[in-house]
């Protein structure tokens, strides 16, 4: 697959997702384009999660499709969507780090799972991988329980970025942290997009973030996608653009 020739990373298209017979989005369409760091945005249930989970194959959509690097990712066949697979990255909510793995096999897990890679490869990588994090090699012997919040996000992170995806899902990556921790991450996740040319799509409330890192976003409103665009678009849309944010 040539993904120099694929302006939008991921193209979602008339997509209509459910619980049941309750609609979560209803007919949505938006896309994100290589590099981009792009936001989901919306109230508390509004379906960011859900959004999310159908470009990560947690979720499948009741209509419409999801194309993921110019293939409708829900009509793969097994193989292929093992190959898509490996350049998604995921960081979830809360970390997900198994607490009684090491910071070291928690990031080395994904190559466990994907790679033939040779032990001492497998704990190379892990380890560059943190220190591009932001984390320094001692953590790598620490346990989860033993880390701050912002450490897990990082380990979370690195773990994400093991098999070198092409695009970062990332699920409310700054909630819990503290302010300086999450202006932090936000500058981390800047500064990898910069180093590394992936494409972020992240859920997230934090306003600050969004004004700091975010290229491009979509507002989820009533099961549509109210806004789609840049924070200057959406200034000139609003009269007040921190009411808007704040109403969110
Ligand atoms: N597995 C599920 N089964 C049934 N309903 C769900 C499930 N997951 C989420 N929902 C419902 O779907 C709506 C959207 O949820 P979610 O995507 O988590 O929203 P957000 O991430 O924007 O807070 C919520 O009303 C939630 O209760
Ligand atoms: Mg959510």
């Amino acid at each position: 697959m040539d993904f120099k020739k694929i302006a939008s990373v991921v193209e979602i298209r008339n997509l209509t997702t459910s619980y049941g017979e309750r609609i979560i989005q209803d007919n949505i369409s938006f896309s994100v384009k290589q590099k981009e760091i792009f936001a989901l945005l919306g109230g508390s249930g509004s379906g960011k999660s859900t959004l999310l989970n159908t470009m990560i194959f947690l979720k499948s959509p009741t209509k419409g499709e999801v194309r993921i690097l110019g293939k409708d990712i829900w009509s793969l066949n097994p193989k292929d969507a093992l190959e898509m697979k490996l350049n998604l990255g995921v960081l979830f909510q809360f970390g997900a780090l198994f607490s009684s793995l090491t910071v070291l096999d928690n990031v080395m897990l994904p190559l466990r799972e994907y790679t033939y890679f040779s032990q001492r490869d497998m704990q190379e990588l892990a380890f560059m991988w943190l220190v591009r994090v932001g984390l320094k090699k001692e953590v790598a012997n620490l346990y989860p329980n033993e880390l701050s919040g912002g450490m897990v996000k990082r380990v979370g992170l690195a773990r994400a970025l093991a098999l070198s995806p092409k695009i970062l899902f990332l699920d409310e990556p700054t909630s819990g942290l503290d302010p300086k921790s999450a202006r932090e991450f936000d500058a981390l996740i800047a500064q990898l997009r910069d180093l590394l040319g992936i494409s972020v799509v992240m859920v997230t409330h934090d306003m600050e973030s969004v004004k700091g890192v975010v290229d491009r976003m979509i507002v989820l409103k009533k099961k549509k996608v109210f806004f789609e665009g840049s924070l200057e678009d959406l200034k000139e849309q609003m009269e007040s653009l921190d009411a808007f944010l704040e109403s969110i």
